[in-house]
């Protein structure tokens, strides 16, 4: 089984944690598009979806899913959405697709957070996959030398802008042995926007897609 049939295959099990009449909250990413496939499946069963990134709303609509927005909609049930680590605890790096602060804010006005994963997304410990920083471009360099104190070695996303107009910084370097204090620590360090770590808000319900069928965990 390919890493992309994992990822489609937990997508689609998400499918059990929506209920008729809901407004769904859609994450971003290759497995939160396989979502996004899926529920076009029952599309007549939602009353629509709030959308985490431009991208994600553009492939909503073109299943013919009416997008919402937040402040109208919410809050809302369930939030569906990848990852791209995630430890036993259910703390999540996100934003490798640079959609973090509005992962977070669709993530915090939800009720569920349902995290679906393949399982080469699994980790003792965050960090191997640099975590992404989404900063106000005047604060450039103030945020990456903080970063640095932090033990870090942030590096500017080359050519990409955020749905918001922000540049982001990918942390290489770390192995984050306490999450939450981290991702306080740095969401307080001026020109922040939002980092990647999921940790205050985790996931609560993680589906793995293994090559063996999909294994669910909760917190
Ligand atoms: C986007 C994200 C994604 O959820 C994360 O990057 C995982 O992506 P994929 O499902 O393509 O592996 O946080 O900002």
């Amino acid at each position: 089984m390919t890493q992309d049939e994992m990822k489609k295959a937990v997508a689609e099990a998400a499918l059990e944690y929506v209920q008729n009449g809901w407004i769904i909250g859609v994450g971003t990413g290759s497995t939160a598009n396989h979502f996004i496939d899926a529920l076009a499946g029952i599309k007549s069963r939602i009353d629509g979806a709030v959308a985490s990134s431009e991208a994600s709303a553009e492939r909503l609509r073109g299943h013919g899913i009416e997008v919402l927005d937040l402040n109208s909609a919410g809050p809302l049930p369930v939030y569906v959405d990848g990852a791209d680590e995630s430890t036993r605890h259910l703390h999540l790096t996100k934003g490798g697709g640079g959609a973090l602060t509005r992962e977070k804010i669709v993530a915090a006005a939800s009720e569920k957070f349902i995290c679906v994963i393949d399982e080469t997304k699994q980790v003792d410990y965050l960090g191997a996959f640099p975590l992404p920083v989404e900063v106000i471009p005047m604060a450039r360099s103030h945020v990456a030398r903080a970063l640095v104190a932090l033990g870090g070695n942030p590096v500017l996303r080359e050519g990409f802008r955020t749905d918001n107009g922000n540049v982001i910084l990918d942390v290489h370097g770390l192995r984050i042995m306490n999450p939450v204090e981290l991702e306080s620590e740095i969401d307080h360090i001026a020109g922040v926007v939002s980092n990647g770590l999921f940790a205050r808000r985790p996931a609560d319900v993680l589906l793995i897609g293994t090559p063996s069928g999909v294994n669910t965990v909760t917190a």
